[in-house]
């Protein structure tokens, strides 16, 4: 049987899990955050006292250990590392930033990219990330580029960090943000950026009804 992917790529804070989830939803399909395997990664590294940027090997050395597991509840998407849900602790900042770091490791990409491939070869997903209409499902039916401006962005995760009660320092995100963009779009392997063939959505002035209609209108078209 041939599902149908819907791929999401796009910087930091754009929408993209937002919007996927709710497009996944309306659709009956699974969504996939596959930045939230990356944040897993991170947290592991973090959590073993390691030095993502200096220590690279070791948490290379270390990759078997490091059991990521999906599951779904009606909440959405859980993620586990080695059976402890981890879906709260991979939000805050310092996962944020290390996500960005371990996410340069090839073998680290490697390992994710096999686990997100299986995922979508078993159901009709949405999947956001960075790589996903370039690298990891480059057959997608449908493939979406969702970016906003460097500022609408820090804001509204920023909003979103507040809202959860979490450290919420603007201009903390701001700049959080605007090294993570830097380093997700300069690294060798697999750099954020708009794959040719994936339709470019900006939401920097587009509710987010909108932003939800928008896709699913792409996804009309194709199906
Ligand atoms: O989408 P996010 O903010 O949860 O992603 C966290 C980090 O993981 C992001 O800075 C870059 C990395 N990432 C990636 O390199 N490739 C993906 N497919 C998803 C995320």
């Amino acid at each position: 049987m041939n599902y149908i992917s819907v791929a999401i790529d796009g910087p930091a804070g754009a929408g993209k899990s937002s919007v996927s989830k709710a497009v996944a939803k309306s659709l009956g399909y699974t969504y996939i955050d596959t930045g939230a395997m990356y944040r897993a990664a991170a947290l592991f590294a973090i959590e073993n006292g390691i030095d993502i940027k200096n220590e690279r090997e070791k948490l290379i050395n270390r990759l078997d250990e490091v059991k990521i597991d999906i599951r779904y509840t009606d909440e959405g998407q859980h993620v586990f590392l080695a059976g402890r849900d981890v879906s709260e602790r991979i939000r805050k900042e310092d996962v944020s930033v290390g996500a960005s770091d371990v996410a340069v490791i090839p073998e680290v990409r490697e390992k994710l990219v096999e686990l997100q491939r299986n995922m979508a070869e078993k159901d009709n997903v949405v999947m956001d990330g960075r790589d996903i209409c370039s690298h990891v499902l480059p057959d997608a039916q449908v493939k979406v580029f969702l970016t906003a401006s460097a500022e609408a962005r820090a804001k509204r995760r920023y909003d979103q960090l507040c809202e959860k009660g979490m450290e919420c320092d603007f201009e903390k995100i701001k700049a959080d943000m605007e090294y993570r963009d830097k380093n997700d779009s300069e690294r060798a392997v697999c750099p954020l950026r708009k794959a040719e063939d994936a339709v470019l959505v900006d939401t920097t002035d587009l509710t987010f009804e909108q932003s939800v209609e928008k896709i699913k209108e792409l996804i009309k078209n194709v199906l």
